[in-house]
């Protein structure tokens, strides 16, 4: 067994990751020897090579993305296209998706970001969740309810939900997927150890949604169950309207596949990420992408040129969804902190970031499609971010907005 892998390691210049094999158990053995086959050496050499390249967007042709202003819209044809959606709902055709595999760094709550309590005893989940029940008193239905965890916190999450009974959702309408996860690396390309019989991995981003779904069977149980459209939002947005039957008619009476709700960025150097056509695609660029005086354009009218910011409120048709999960989405990488065994089987603890950390992002399945609905909603009305444990988009600021659209 040990001998299969070491070609591979050494293949890849990895033969540090089973420096410690002999002080193993045979369980622990077994494990390192199960995780080191199921990764694709090849790939995260050539993840590392990307590391090293500077950004392609020069050479791509970027142009600003139109877009409807919901506000804009006339009471009839609001009326008009709301009726679409709700039919829609009502039929049982329409499911929910929550990203909720990420590690919620940067607000610092121990354990899965949906359990950390928004106010005493109610946490995000819960948020999302009675989102969920007024949509499905409203429309006479149970909205199939999907949640996507991180194989690291997928079992917090489920004995949270175990916990809470379902916060009173049917619990046959609720099903948890874990998502795919990718070895961290150092700066010289080198797959970092967790302990001595494990090699440290992280949840592969929010985009490694459309393959999940089709690997965990969500996606073949959404098509049994009549499925024909599918929102999917993130556990962090308080104001998260998960059934806009307005997002949905209008979005199937324009005969797109998909749809994504937008908000006018605040300024120029707001830290969202912005919808743009690049090389004829839909598309985001990411805050640190867009070069300044890309960011400061405005048109006649004074809107800025990239100012639709990416919210994380996606619809898709399921037509769709099948396509996109096959597609090879690109991976970002990101520089985090990461502990780790060095090679005297010490743990460093990082004070500063060390390592390479590979995300695919949701926006990216944008590109695989020739076009999709953009559709403006008010800032104060849909979006509460809880990102930050203090400042901005923090749970201070996300408690002010709920609670100035729940009185
Ligand atoms: P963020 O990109 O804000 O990441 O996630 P995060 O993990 O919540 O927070 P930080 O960056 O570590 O502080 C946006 C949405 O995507 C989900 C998150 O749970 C959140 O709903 N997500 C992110 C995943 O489901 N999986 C991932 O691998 C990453």
């Amino acid at each position: 067994m040990l001998e299969d892998v070491k070609e591979i390691l050494q293949k890849y210049g990895q033969e540090h990751l089973i420096g410690f094999y002999d002080e193993l158990t045979e369980k622990e053995k077994q494990n390192l020897i199960e995780q080191i086959k199921r990764i694709d050496f090849d790939k995260i050499s050539k993840l590392y090579e990307e590391t090293k390249k500077s950004n392609k967007f020069a050479e791509d042709k970027i142009e600003p993305m139109s877009y409807i202003d919901k506000n804009k819209l006339s009471k009839e044809e609001k009326k008009r296209l709301e009726e679409i959606g709700e039919k829609v709902i009502s039929s049982g055709q329409y499911a929910v998706a929550t990203m909720a595999g990420g590690q919620g760094s940067r607000l610092g709550h121990h354990g899965p970001k949906g359990t950390f309590e928004l106010f005493p005893g109610k946490s995000l989940f819960e948020i999302l969740c009675d989102n969920l029940k007024k949509a499905n008193n409203r429309y006479n239905i149970i909205i199939p309810w999907y949640i996507m965890t991180s194989k690291e916190n997928n079992d917090d999450t489920v004995k949270f939900f175990e916990g809470k009974n379902y916060f009173g959702y049917p619990k046959e309408y609720v099903k948890f997927f874990t998502q795919g996860e990718l070895p961290m690396i150092d700066t010289n390309g080198r797959i970092l150890l967790e302990t001595k019989g494990r090699i440290k991995e992280a949840a592969d981003g929010n985009g490694g949604i459309f393959n999940s779904m089709i690997r965990a069977g969500i996606y073949a149980d959404m098509k049994n169950r009549g499925i024909k459209w599918v929102f999917i939002g993130a556990i962090d947005n308080a104001l998260l309207n998960m059934a806009d039957s307005l997002l949905l008619g209008m979005t199937k009476d324009k005969g797109m596949f998909a749809a994504s709700k937008t908000i006018s960025k605040l300024n120029p150097q707001e830290r969202v990420g912005v919808f743009c056509k690049r090389n004829s695609k839909p598309s985001v660029i990411e805050y640190s992408e867009l070069p300044e005086e890309m960011a400061v354009m405005r048109d006649k009218e004074g809107e800025l040129f990239y100012g639709e910011a990416h919210i994380m409120c996606n619809l898709f048709s399921i037509d769709v969804l099948d396509k996109i999960g096959k597609e090879k989405l690109p991976y970002h990488a990101a520089f985090k902190k990461a502990n780790y065994i060095d090679k005297n089987g010490e743990v460093v603890e990082a004070t500063k970031p060390n390592a390479y950390k590979f995300e695919s992002f949701i926006f990216d399945a944008f590109s695989t499609l020739d076009d999709i609905l953009l559709m403006r909603a008010k800032r104060e009305e849909e979006f509460a971010p809880v990102k930050n444990a203090t400042g901005t988009d923090s749970p201070e600021t996300a408690r002010e907005l709920y609670l100035k659209q729940n009185m």
